[in-house]
């Protein structure tokens, strides 16, 4: 019998009607059975975000999870990843050793303006990621709630005329452009610009399964070929007002033990402010996609 006929129920709760669903009673650092983990890559595939609350995974631990969904991506600037584990991304205004980093230091206010806009984590690859986690470790008292919208519904319900503008239409995707938004900081080494050249992908994705998503990212992508650059700005800026309207998004306030996972390829997500005074610490791990989006 193949795993999918073994799946597992389990017990889960909405978090918004178009996304997301709270997934309880399981302690993600023990090992989980074939149709548990099935009945997970289903909902997922449902929901597009999974949350489980009151976690507690080491490096490892989350690492040894997110392997259960594929291969692990590592992020470009490396040195910003966790010193023992190079697949673990620190999303931290604090060093590995605890020390609280200055917030205005470049890169904090780099990675910060990055993550506030609306985006697909390295929808500059020519591969983005299938799907991303991250785990609360350290939280502010409030605010720095992290907002994910469903481009699948957002999609679904675009204007007739919408939908035929957008058809057949590509966007490129740069690293370096992310670089315009801090424009002070050194170049990017030579090495990620080799292994993160300029891609184009479709403005409308659609997914192996056939559901079609608007492929969007506002710290990464600019021209939309066919038209001209500022018609392209115009329309990236309208599409992506569009799909993060209240109905197709969910704010999701973190607590300490949360680990969220998303689907990175039918949504996008972005950060919202919150008091830098305080800490926050997450471990993000991303799961390689495997498709080149058409
Ligand atoms: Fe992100």
């Amino acid at each position: 019998m193949s795993a999918s006929l073994q799946a597992t129920t389990l017990q889960t709760r909405p978090l918004h009607p178009e996304i997301g669903v709270e997934v309880l009673g399981l302690d993600l650092s023990r090992p989980l059975g074939a149709g548990t983990i099935a009945e997970l890559k289903r909902l997922w595939a449902q929901h597009l975000v999974l949350l489980f609350r009151g976690q507690s995974l080491s490096e490892e631990q989350q690492v040894a999870f997110s392997e259960l969904f594929g291969s692990l991506e590592r992020a470009p600037e490396g040195k910003w990843s966790s010193s023992r584990n190079p697949a673990v991304l620190r999303v931290a205004n604090t060093t590995e050793t605890g020390n609280k980093v200055d917030p205005e230091h470049m890169f904090q206010r780099y990675f910060a303006t990055l993550a506030a806009l609306w985006h697909t984590d390295s929808s500059y690859r020519a591969i983005p990621a299938y799907g991303s986690m991250l785990h609360a470790l350290e939280i502010p008292p409030s605010g720095g709630n992290t907002c994910f919208a469903n481009t699948i519904a957002a999609y679904d319900v675009l204007p007739a005329e919408r939908k035929r503008l957008l058809e057949g239409r590509h966007m490129v995707h740069y690293y370096g452009f992310s670089r315009l938004f801090e424009p002070t900081l050194p170049p990017i080494s030579a090495d990620d610009l080799r292994a993160f050249a300029p891609v184009t992908h479709p403005l409308v994705r659609t997914l192996p399964d056939g559901r079609r998503c608007l492929f969007l990212s506002a710290n990464v992508a600019w021209y939309v070929g066919g038209m001209p650059i500022e018609q392209g700005e115009a329309l990236h800026r309208e599409l992506i007002d569009w799909a993060t309207q209240d109905q197709f998004v969910y704010s999701h306030e973190w607590r300490v033990g949360d680990l969220l996972l998303w689907d990175n390829r039918p949504t996008m997500h972005r950060v919202l402010p919150y008091d830098k005074s305080y800490r926050r610490v997450l471990q993000r791990t991303s799961v390689a996609g495997t498709e080149v989006p058409v």
